[in-house]
């Protein structure tokens, strides 16, 4: 039994892997559907034709179910299944957060999914509710690392994964990440974070998956647990995490709710399918109201944008375009744009990890400012070579008099003009200039000044620039633009 994840390309903190679980490959980003054998709206081997390499199926169904404990036992998940892709099983720690005590130990649950031939097992890690007191965050944390080392301990060949729980506590998630990646687990899933989706709490969210990453190793495969929404998997992914697992395609469809990557729909309420799947382009929206197999329908539209969501993100980060992907995402609820805000609060954390040169750079507002690349870029400008009087220039004419003259793009700041087809220079697209990107050039103007106060600086810019140069460079010598 062996879990290995090779990272192929990043982008920010995200990647494109392969997870290898046994003798399975499993593309990541990936989607793992959930499936309850007792009503498979879609099946597995349909899953599997969609392009579904793992699944999630919970042992506790499992295990008390008459119909199917005993053939999970005789010939295995795969088989009871009918899918040959890798199996994740979880442990019933979800219904011991939502029903309160499950009538199972760690041992038995860990032993049944090792039974059935579990491909990815799950120990019986507590769920701490966000409302939960720190204290009780850090004893029922203290509980799932004794059950990971007991499982650990019990089953030294399994796949096992280690769950990351803490609460809504930073320092506890990041303590917990820590003891997880101390144990040398290959793969981490992310808990107790249902509830701060179902309350749009993705503030929250951000704060806490960042700070378990901080203290997880950047080897481990990360899976956010119960995060099935695709409108918010471009942020997870950009934070690093590279599985998710979905109920959301089926629960929907049984309310009758139609999931878009923005956001999702009553049925009830749409004329028009937008959305190019077979469902939607074989019938009307009517049609899909009044059909008898209308939960079905749904379960499968709703998986296919599922999906292609997972595959959109994947071909981001081989284009090095997942920030812009993620700020279009972020847009379709206020609530995503706090997530989407409290990421670019910790840009100079996930500076560190994102690639030094992409195919393209998109302005697209002023959350653009707070990118890794501009925040990089301000980091190395301070490195430019300079004679002893230096004109930053707006409009690229010169002053006589100087030694260096740079040029300007916004929102980066002063470049030489070698720097010119280079990333992010070259490859960025900006619009005409607003005041928060010449605001953010000027920041990078001020770094240069700062690391160098023996020489003598002056801007060349417009008169509409000269009250934010100011404000943004105290004392800056300027030359207006004469027009
Ligand atoms: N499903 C959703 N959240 C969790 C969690 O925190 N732990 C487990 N085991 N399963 C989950
Ligand atoms: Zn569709």
């Amino acid at each position: 039994m062996t879990i290995t994840f090779e990272v192929i390309h990043k982008d920010i903190a995200g990647r494109v892997g392969k997870l290898r679980v046994n003798d399975k490959a499993v593309r990541t980003p990936a989607l793992l559907p959930v499936v309850n054998p007792h009503l498979p709206l879609v099946t597995p081997r349909e899953m599997q034709e969609m392009g579904v390499e793992a699944l999630i199926t919970n042992a506790y169904i499992f295990r008390r179910s008459t119909e199917f404990c005993d053939r999970a036992l005789a010939e295995g998940l795969h088989a009871v299944l009918d899918f040959d892709g890798a199996v994740m099983t979880d442990s019933g720690s979800f219904q011991l957060s939502v029903y309160g005590e499950v009538e199972v130990s760690n041992r038995e649950t860990l032993e049944f999914q090792q039974a059935i031939g579990s491909d990815i097992i799950v120990p019986l890690d507590i769920p701490t509710p966000p409302d939960a007191s720190r204290e009780r965050a850090e004893q029922e944390l203290a509980v799932t690392m004794d059950r990971i080392r007991e499982a650990q301990a019990l089953f030294p060949d399994a796949n096992l994964a280690g769950p990351v729980q803490g609460g809504i506590f930073t320092d506890l998630r990041e303590e917990a990440g820590r003891a997880v990646r101390d144990l040398g687990v290959a793969f981490a899933p992310i808990g107790a974070v249902v509830p701060l989706m179902e309350n749009y709490r993705y503030q929250d969210l951000v704060r806490v998956v960042l700070a378990a990453k901080r203290g997880l190793s950047p080897a481990t495969a990360i899976h956010l647990f119960g995060a099935g929404h695709p409108s918010m998997f471009a942020l997870a992914v950009a934070m690093g995490c590279d599985l998710f697992d979905s109920a959301a395609y089926a629960l929907f469809a049984r309310e009758g709710r139609y999931i878009t990557p923005y956001g999702s729909l009553k049925i009830d309420e749409l004329a028009e399918l937008p959305c190019p799947c077979k469902v939607c382009r074989s019938m009307t929206a009517n049609e899909l109201r009044q059909s008898e197999d209308r939960e079905r329908l749904l379960a499968l539209h709703n998986l296919h944008v599922t999906l292609a969501e997972i595959a959109r993100i994947r071909q981001a980060i081989q284009d090095g375009t997942l920030w812009e992907l993620v700020d279009e995402r972020c847009r379709s609820h206020p609530r995503l744009l706090a997530g989407y805000r409290e990421l670019l609060a910790h840009a100079a954390e996930l500076e560190r990890d994102d690639p030094v040169s992409k195919r393209r750079f998109f302005y697209r507002g002023s959350e653009t400012c707070r990118r890794t690349e501009v925040l990089r870029f301000h980091e190395v400008v301070p490195r430019i070579p300079l004679g002893e009087r230096v004109l930053v220039t707006f409009d690229g004419r010169e002053v006589p008099g100087f030694d260096t003259v740079l040029n300007f793009k916004p929102p980066f700041g002063p470049y030489p003009v070698e720097l010119a087809e280079t990333f992010p220079i070259g490859q960025s697209e900006v619009p005409d200039w607003d005041d928060d990107m010449v605001r953010s050039g000027c920041a990078g103007i001020r770094a240069l000044v700062e690391a160098h106060p023996e020489k003598r600086f002056a801007i060349r810019c417009a008169d509409a620039w000269v009250r934010i140069v100011l404000e943004e460079v105290p004392g800056a010598e300027v030359y207006r633009e004469q027009v």
